[in-house]
């Protein structure tokens, strides 16, 4: 993966600098570019989300027991697993960081926990070759209580910006009585306004409908109450963001929530389904584990390449159900920039399930086709469907509570 501190190809990092350098610069002048001198303070960015953003978060596994140890030895094992290399580069740590303001307004870091402060945290993070998030919420408070960002835009985005934040995730706890499109919208502003590209995380739970209004506003938008580790929840979850579909592409992306595998909720199996619904559907990839234990079996999951690459594929279409069975099965098809259709196949049932697919239901022509297989990682020859018999369908054998994920490129 390119390498930079903005995480984006270096020539947009480049252009972007140099615009910020133009605009706020000492020395301009009538001769610079026009474009450049004249550009609003809240001009837009670059775009931040190509495809969907990967990294760790330190919710799920940790809620409020987060220190600078801890960021420490995840961004260390974020690099020692592969976790990077894999892409995921985002370390975000979500609540309970901050602890009160300064007379200034300046949101202050819980001096015991963070004693070194955020900055020097964000430095660390960045030797590693990964990128540093933060939390807030548009409420006076945060959900659990510590202060929140409801008129302190302009001070958070300005002091983020100073530590070096890369991404800031925001919540809707005692927000409630806000408008939701103008308040992201200002909060997106006044990021703009500092002049760091940061990514903004969207976290409303879906309830002011942000499908309809989060692209362009934040690059990411929750879709869904907070996941559970537990296949109930998983399923409620799936269901809700397959809703959107429509709004998600490059640079802003439904997200259903943050992983749950490895924290020890869910089957093998379960957390197969939950990692190829969430690549199927591109979207992000926070990893919620402890990132410093990992069994095999979870670093098989998180660090599947073929599936990831499906998630992060450029084309940036969120896959959708292409076959509803009335039995608890379900065939979900994501097209890929070169030509390939990913396909998984779902088993919702207790109990093994049989399922196929015809070619014309995943939009390939009639005729042969490659399949591969993502998690067995094995090649399945060339299959043929040219439309005309029942058996030329693609069957597979799903386990209870499982999936079957294949990728499928058209001719021979
Ligand atoms: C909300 C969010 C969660 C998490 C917690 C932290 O519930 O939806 O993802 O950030 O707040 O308090």
């Amino acid at each position: 993966m390119t390498k930079t501190i903005f995480g984006k190809p270096p020539t947009i990092a480049v252009l972007l600098v140099a615009t910020v350098l133009a605009a706020c610069g000492p020395g301009k002048t009538a001769k610079e570019p026009a474009a450049a001198a004249q550009a609003p303070a809240a001009a837009p960015g670059p775009v931040l989300a190509a495809v969907p953003p990967m990294g760790f978060n330190t919710w799920n596994k940790f809620s409020c027991e987060v220190d600078e140890a801890l960021i420490r030895q995840t961004a260390d094992a974020m690099v020692e697993t592969g976790m990077l290399d894999a892409g995921y580069k985002y370390l975000v740590i979500d609540d309970c960081w901050q602890v009160d303001r300064g007379a200034d307004g300046r949101i202050i870091a819980d001096p015991k926990r963070f004693a070194g402060g955020m900055k020097a945290l964000a430095d660390y993070v960045h030797s590693k070759g990964l990128l540093f998030g933060l939390y807030t919420d548009l409420g006076a408070k945060t959900c659990q209580g510590r202060p929140g960002s409801l008129g302190f835009h302009d001070v958070d985005a300005a002091t983020y910006a100073e530590w070096g934040v890369d991404y800031i995730k925001v919540d809707w706890c005692y927000a409630d009585d806000l408008n939701a499109p103008k308040e992201y919208t200002s909060f997106r502003d006044a990021l703009r306004r500092a002049g760091r590209p940061i990514v903004l995380s969207i976290c409303e739970w879906g309830r002011n409908d942000p499908w309809t209004w989060a692209p362009g506003v934040g690059q990411l938008w929750r879709t869904t109450a907070d996941i559970g580790d537990n296949w109930e929840s998983l399923v409620w979850i799936i269901g809700a963001n397959s809703r959107h579909a429509e709004a998600a592409g490059p640079g802003g992306w439904n997200d259903p929530d943050m992983l749950e595998i490895g924290n020890g909720g869910m089957t093998f199996d379960e957390y197969k389904t939950h990692f190829s619904l969430w690549a199927i559907m591109a979207a992000p990839l926070m990893a919620g584990n402890d990132l410093r234990a990992m069994t095999a079996e979870t670093k098989s999951i998180l660090l599947n390449k073929e599936v990831i690459a499906v998630d992060q594929d450029p084309l940036g279409v969120q896959g959708r159900v292409v076959v509803e069975r009335g039995y608890g099965g379900q065939v979900w098809m994501k097209p890929l920039a070169d030509g390939s259709k990913a396909v998984v196949f779902v088993n919702y049932t207790n109990a093994e399930l049989a399922q196929y697919v015809r070619w014309s239901q995943i939009g390939l022509p009639a005729g042969p086709a490659k399949v591969r297989d993502l998690w067995a990682h094995q090649d399945m020859g060339t299959h043929t469907d040219t439309g005309v018999k029942y058996d030329e369908r693609l069957e597979v054998k799903i386990p209870a509570h499982g999936v079957v994920m294949v990728r499928i490129w058209p001719g021979q």
